[in-house]
């Protein structure tokens, strides 16, 4: 590939947001293509992929993670393939995964926040952003080492039709628990039981949760795997089995609200139901990654999970594609094409 005609477009964090999101919070900005340096090699983005999360790390408070800067590159993980290097480790060619972020080009020395790992050739490209990427292994973790499902358990999942919930509410049906997921809507609440083997889907959308929670489980749920938070969290609280595992994964009804709703009345179900509610990121297992990476590929191949992927195209639209998660446009994992491999 020859760079000489090329210019790396970026989007920058230029305000932190009030509020819902919008693309006023992003400058877009047309720079030179840098040249690697000694132990540096240059990629080209070809698909980004879009996290709830990002819109705190957008705040200036702190996380997990520190924020992205006023003036910086939108964070961003993507897969991306290697353009020039004077990296051993990385050569021309190559298609990896790292931190890249909202722009054409990026420099990378493969380590720290920019870590970079090598795409295996067996799998769909798209994948380590997918099944196999953070979504996938949230789920892993959070269900079966926070959830702890045993056979027979009734398994509730939020944001079911989503990324993170699709595989968690599958991986709760291969260990032998009834699972029910709630989903805007009822293409996603047909995915669910037609193809995602889900056992009963809720349009939280028009059902009325708290009832119809009351007629599914009449002996309780024992385990809630939680993406949403807010009034989900609250009606479902108060129809937990005994020794019930509430596991706090996300909560994105509360990401773009100015001032956070007050936390869940309905917490006194914990004491009653001797349950538990835990908190976790999935990035403290990553040295347990490989191992599930294969157990969760062993099940796609055994088509025990499906998944979703919705693609959007063009980098000129990230801030746009962004905003598709928190008004569930998305079906699956939302990626965004950048470039076609070389
Ligand atoms: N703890 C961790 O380490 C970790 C890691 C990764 C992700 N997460 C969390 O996992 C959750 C899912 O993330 P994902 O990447 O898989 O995204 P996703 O579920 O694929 O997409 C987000 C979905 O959230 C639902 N949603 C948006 N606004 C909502 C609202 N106000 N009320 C109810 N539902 C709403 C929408 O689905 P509907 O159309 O069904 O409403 C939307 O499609 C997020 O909360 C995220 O922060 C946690």
């Amino acid at each position: 590939m020859t760079l000489k005609n090329y210019k790396n477009r970026q989007w920058l964090l230029s305000s932190r947001p009030k509020g819902m999101v919008s693309q006023k919070n992003f400058d877009w900005l047309e720079s030179e293509v840098q040249t690697p340096k000694e132990g540096e090699f240059l990629v080209k983005n070809l698909y980004l992929s879009f996290d709830p999360a990002q819109r705190g790390w957008m705040e200036d408070k702190k996380s997990y993670v520190p924020p992205v800067g006023l003036g910086e590159v939108m964070r961003a993980s993507s897969i991306a393939q290697v353009i020039e290097s004077k990296n051993p480790d990385f050569k021309e060619g190559d298609i990896i995964q790292g931190i890249f972020g909202w722009q054409d080009f990026a420099i990378s020395d493969g380590k720290g926040i920019m870590n970079a790992a090598h795409v295996p050739a067996d799998i769909p490209i798209t994948a380590p952003l997918s099944v196999f990427g953070i979504t996938g292994l949230t789920a892993y973790f959070g269900l079966l080492d926070i959830g702890k499902p045993n056979a027979g358990d009734t398994v509730l999942v939020s944001g079911a039709a989503g990324a993170t919930g699709s595989i968690a509410g599958q991986i709760a049906k291969i260990k032998g628990c009834k699972v029910i997921g709630t989903a805007g809507g009822a293409k996603k609440c047909r995915w669910l039981t037609e193809k995602a083997n889900f056992d009963v889907a809720i349009d939280y959308k028009t059902a009325d949760l708290g009832s119809t929670l009351q007629e599914l489980c009449p002996e309780g749920i024992n385990v809630i795997f939680d993406n949403v938070g807010g009034e989900f969290l609250n009606t479902s609280l108060l129809r937990i089995a005994q020794n019930a595992r509430i596991v706090i994964c996300g909560a994105i009804s509360g990401y773009n609200e100015e001032v956070q709703p007050p936390g869940p009345s309905n917490y006194i179900s914990l004491i009653i139901q001797r349950a538990k509610m835990e908190g976790f990121i999935v990035l403290d297992y990553a040295n347990q990654f490989k191992d599930a990476v294969e157990e969760l590929s062993t099940w796609v191949k055994e088509g025990k999970i499906v998944y979703q992927e919705d693609i959007a195209e063009g980098l000129e639209n990230a801030p746009e594609t962004l905003l598709r998660l928190y008004s569930g446009k998305n079906i699956g994992k939302q990626l965004l094409k950048v470039s076609d491999p070389d």
